[in-house]
C-alpha cells in the first residue's frame, strides 16, 4: 500500500536541568514550534531518495549499504534505516524523503534529534510498524551514540515525541516517569538568544563531560558500596564528604550535576505555584555552575547572561542544551522585550562582531504526522 505523509518534528527548550539527563536527573523541557518537516512517501523498488531542500543537498542510497558516509548529514537518514532493519529487524519499504526545517543547527534547541525522531516516526508510519513511543527514544539515542557521534542522554528525543501544547514536561530521566507542568509565566515570556556561535569541539568536550560523570560515579560507589546506579541518586552530603578524595575537576564535575537535578525539582515546584522569581534564581544559579563547575559555556554566553542582570525586568537567564555556543534561555517581561533585544543585539555585536538571532517559541505539541494521500 503507498503512503505519503508529512511529518512535523519540533525542537525543544529546557527551562532548566542542563546535563543531567545522562546522569539519571531530572530535566524541564518543552517541544517548540520551530521544528523539521518531512515529506516521505513509500516507493517501489530499493532505491531512496532523500532531498534536504535546508541545506539544498540530495543523495539516494539502498538498504545494502547503510554504512556511516563521509557527509554527516546523511548519516541521519543512515542510521535511523540501518537501525530499524538492523537493530530493530524491521521491514521497510523504500522510500522518498524531502525535508524542510525551520530549526537552526547547532544552537542547543535540538535540530540533530528532531531529524532522527522525525524520520524514524515518519518510516514507522508508512510501514504500520508497531513501535512505541519508549523505543523510539531508544532507536534515535542509538543513533546519535553510534552514528552522530554524541554520546547523549535522552532528553531531547523524549520531549520531541511527548511533547504538549503549552506544557513542560517534568521528567525523570533514570525512570522515565514524567509528569506535565503549565509552561504559565504570566508577564514575562521566554525569549531564546542565539549567540549564533558553534565550537567544532562541541561533540568531543560533551562526550568528555559524559566520561567524567562515569569517573565520579565510580569513584563514589567505590567508597559507597556500590550503591548508586547514576550520579543524580548521589545525595549532596556524599559528594562533599568525598570532596577531598576527588580531583577538584571531577568533584565540581558531579557537584555542578547533583545540584543542578535538586535545582531542576525545585523550579518544578515553583512553576506549579507561579513562583516565577524563584525560578528565574534558579536558572541563575545553573547558568552559574554551568560556567565555573562544569565549564560548558563560552564568553559570548556568558556575556549575554550578564547583560540581563542589569534589568528588573529579566528574572532569570542561563545557557541552554549542550552548551560552548547556542542559545540562552531567557525569562522576559512582555512590555521589554523588544527593547532588550534591540540593547543586546548592539551591544552583542559591538563585542564580537557577530549578530544576535532572537528566538521567540511558544510550547507546543511534540511530532506530528498527516497523511496526504493513500491508495
Ligand atoms: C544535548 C543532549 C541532551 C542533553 C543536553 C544538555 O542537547 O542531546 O541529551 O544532555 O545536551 O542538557
Amino acid at each position: 500500500m503507498n503512503k505519503k505523509i508529512k511529518v512535523e518534528s519540533p525542537g525543544r527548550i529546557n527551562l532548566i536541568g542542563e546535563h543531567v539527563d545522562y546522569n539519571g536527573g531530572s530535566v524541564l523541557p518543552g517541544a517548540i514550534d520551530k521544528k523539521v518537516e518531512f515529506i516521505v512517501e513509500n516507493i517501489p523498488g530499493n532505491k531512496c531518495f532523500i532531498e534536504s531542500k535546508t541545506i539544498n543537498k540530495k543523495f539516494e542510497f539502498d538498504f545494502s549499504s547503510l554504512e556511516k558516509s563521509s557527509e554527516h548529514w546523511q548519516n541521519y537518514i543512515l542510521g535511523t534505516v540501518n537501525n530499524l532493519i538492523n537493530k530493530k529487524n524491521q521491514r521497510i519499504s523504500a522510500f522518498s524523503c524531502e525535508i524542510n526545517s525551520s530549526l537552526p543547527i547547532g544552537a542547543g534547541i535540538s535540530s540533530s534529534s528532531a531529524l532522527i525522531s522525525g524520520l524514524a516516526s515518519s518510516l514507522i508510519e508508512i510501514n504500520n510498524l508497531e513501535i512505541k513511543k519508549n523505543e523510539i527514544v531508544d532507536i534515535v539515542s542509538d543513533v546519535e551514540h553510534n552514528y552522530i557521534g554524541l554520546k547523549g542522554g535522552i532528553m531531547d528525543q523524549f520531549t520531541i515525541l511527548n511533547g504538549q501544547k503549552n506544557k513542560l514536561i517534568h521528567l525523570e530521566c533514570h525512570s522515565r516517569n514524567f509528569k506535565y507542568v503549565t509552561a504559565e509565566f504570566k508577564d514575562y515570556q521566554i525569549i531564546l538568544l542565539n549567540t549564533n556561535v558553534e565550537h567544532n569541539l562541541a561533540n568531543t568536550a560533551y562526550n568528555d563531560r559524559v566520561e567524567e560523570c562515569n569517573y565520579a560515579l565510580k569513584l563514589i560507589n567505590e567508597k559507597c558500596g556500590n550503591k548508586f546506579s547514576s550520579l543524580c541518586e548521589v545525595d549532596l552530603n556524599i559528594i562533599e564528604s568525598l570532596k577531598n578524595d576527588m580531583d577538584v575537576k571531577i568533584y565540581n564535575r558531579a557537584s555542578f550535576v547533583i545540584n543542578e537535578n535538586l535545582r531542576t525539582h525545585d523550579a518544578a515546584i515553583k512553576l506549579n505555584e507561579f513562583k516565577l522569581m524563584e525560578i528565574g534564581n534558579l536558572m541563575y544559579q545553573s547558568h552559574a555552575g554551568l560556567k565555573d563547575l562544569y565549564e560548558v559555556s563560552c564568553n559570548e554566553l556568558d556575556y549575554l547572561v550578564d547583560l540581563t542582570k542589569a534589568h528588573d525586568q529579566i528574572i532569570g537567564s542561563r545557557m541552554m542544551g549542550g552548551g560552548f555556543g547556542g542559545c540562552t534561555i531567557n525569562l522576559i517581561h512582555k512590555r521589554f522585550i523588544d527593547e532588550f533585544i534591540e540593547e543586546a543585539s548592539k551591544s552583542y555585536y559591538e563585542k564580537f562582531s557577530i549578530n544576535l538571532t532572537p528566538i521567540e517559541i511558544n510550547v507546543c505539541d511534540g511530532v506530528k504526522i498527516k497523511n496526504l494521500q493513500t491508495d
